[in-house]
């Protein structure tokens, strides 16, 4: 096999086949003689990609190819898709720049250690500590923005045929790369009407021997809810008891409108926690790609902690000048997140009473981060994505439909972000408003 392979690509000269097209030079192959023979394939123009990324699918991004089209039209889309604050006119804070930018000017530019630089673990490490989730240094894991530490963790976690714990709605990283490992996400409900919490008992009955994770969100992305103490010590309770890991996605936690909220872990030390967290949204860099994960000190975690540093070898490490704006941020003045805190507690109110104004529209008052998911009563046979689509093409306005975050199509939900001026914002929902009015007065 190995000496067919040797002879063919010895045998791949185009100019001693005459008459064959270059793509055809592929389509040969050594016969036992030693000759080589042109095979008769039908050659595809391009080359497939694996099948499995058709469920690879990220809403967020996937919409603006829709978007683009509109702006090509001549309309001005207004881009309410993506959490981005810095899009917004958020200003990363100066020292965090200056910190990474000094790492560059001394020559901190080659690989660093695949878990991260020591003084940026240490960090990070003393600021869980100092928030209730004791957590040594070498069981901190600097990672490319919260993203490759769910990535890690998932993968260290799940093998193919096992579940693992998602909320629904759900941010959509966790079925995507649940999906591309073969695993199965199982959905767990968040209720609206209860201002978007999980139902500690709804997930216990969820619980498999194949259950090897539950992800909790909270603060949440895309609901803005924030998890009652009773829900966490619930959640916390079933990771316990039933030996699976708490996959906590702490990346809102300093943007909670009322300060900031202490890791879940906080509540039980030595539950089987990895809380995850990042630069992006709290300390306005997300373009930095500047994360990290926090293993709970628990023994039984040890095996995973392992498997996500070997996986963590094989990506070299992530971005080393950033790694100094970690160590700057959680070390330094925090004083721009009292002011976003405030910027956003203003735009989840204006948001809350001009949608819950409009009729046919309910919104869940947000309690944290930038995000709402309100819902518009859809007509039978009618998806919300028809509806974002729609608005966008009618009025320019960009949000991302309830089902590209798991929910169901039919129940109408949207999800909003509030990081505009309000000024911009109340343009946006006045534009939504005529368009909800006209939408469901048609077809009534
Ligand atoms: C819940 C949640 N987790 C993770 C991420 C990814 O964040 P990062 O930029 O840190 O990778 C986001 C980004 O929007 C998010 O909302």
């Amino acid at each position: 096999m190995a000496q067919g392979s040797a002879f063919l690509v010895a045998s791949l000269k185009p100019w001693s086949h005459p008459g064959l097209a270059p793509s055809a030079i592929w389509a040969l192959r050594p016969r036992p003689s030693g000759k080589i023979q042109p095979v008769n394939v039908h050659l595809s123009p391009t080359l497939p990609a694996a099948k499995r990324l058709s469920g690879f699918t990220y809403a967020i991004r996937n919409i603006v190819a829709e978007a683009k089209k509109v702006e090509r039209s001549g309309r001005t889309v207004r881009y309410l898709n993506i959490g981005d604050p810095v899009a917004f006119g958020f200003r990363t804070p100066l020292h965090l720049v200056e910190a990474a930018s000094k790492a560059m000017r001394d020559g901190h530019n080659g690989y660093g250690p695949s878990v991260g630089l020591a003084e940026a673990r240490e960090a990070v490490a003393a600021e869980y500590t100092s928030r209730g989730m004791p957590v040594s240094p070498d069981r901190v894991v600097l990672t490319a923005g919260t993203s490759e530490g769910i990535e890690l963790a998932l993968n260290a976690a799940a093998d193919a045929g096992d579940e693992v714990l998602v909320p629904m709605p759900t941010y959509p990283l966790y079925t995507a790369v649940l999906h591309r490992i073969g695993a199965r996400a199982v959905f767990y409900r968040t209720d609206p009407a209860h201002g978007w919490l999980p139902d500690v008992e709804h997930v216990r009955s969820l619980i498999h021997p194949t259950t090897r994770a539950l992800v909790v969100i909270d603060p949440n992305n895309p609901t803005g809810a924030m998890y009652s103490r009773g829900v966490r010590l619930g959640l916390l309770e079933l990771a316990e008891r039933h030996g699976i890991m708490l996959l906590a996605d702490e990346v809102y936690g300093d943007l909670a409108f009322d300060g900031p909220v202490a890791p879940i872990a906080s509540l039980a030390p030595d539950a089987p926690v990895v809380s995850f967290s990042s630069l992006s949204k709290a300390y306005l860099a997300p373009g930095w790609r500047a994360g990290w994960l926090a293993v709970g000190r628990s023994d039984r975690l040890d095996e995973i902690l392992a498997g996500i540093k070997k996986l963590a070898d094989g990506r070299l490490c992530s971005t080393v000048p950033m790694q100094y704006a970690i160590t700057a941020a959680l070390t330094g003045d925090r004083s721009h997140q009292a002011s976003f805190r405030e910027a956003l507690r203003e735009r989840a109110a204006l948001t809350t009473d001009r949608l819950n104004a409009v009729s046919g529209m309910t919104c869940t008052p947000p309690m944290a981060a930038f995000y709402a998911m309100p819902r518009v009563a859809l007509p039978a046979g009618v998806t919300d994505e028809q509806f974002v689509l729609q608005l966008l093409h009618e009025t320019g306005v960009l949000v991302v439909h309830g089902s590209g975050f798991g929910l169901p199509a039919s129940e109408g939900y949207f999800r909003v972000v509030f990081l505009a001026a309000p000024a911009v914002l109340a343009d946006v929902y006045d534009r939504i408003a005529t368009f909800t009015r006209s939408f469901l007065g048609t077809r009534h």
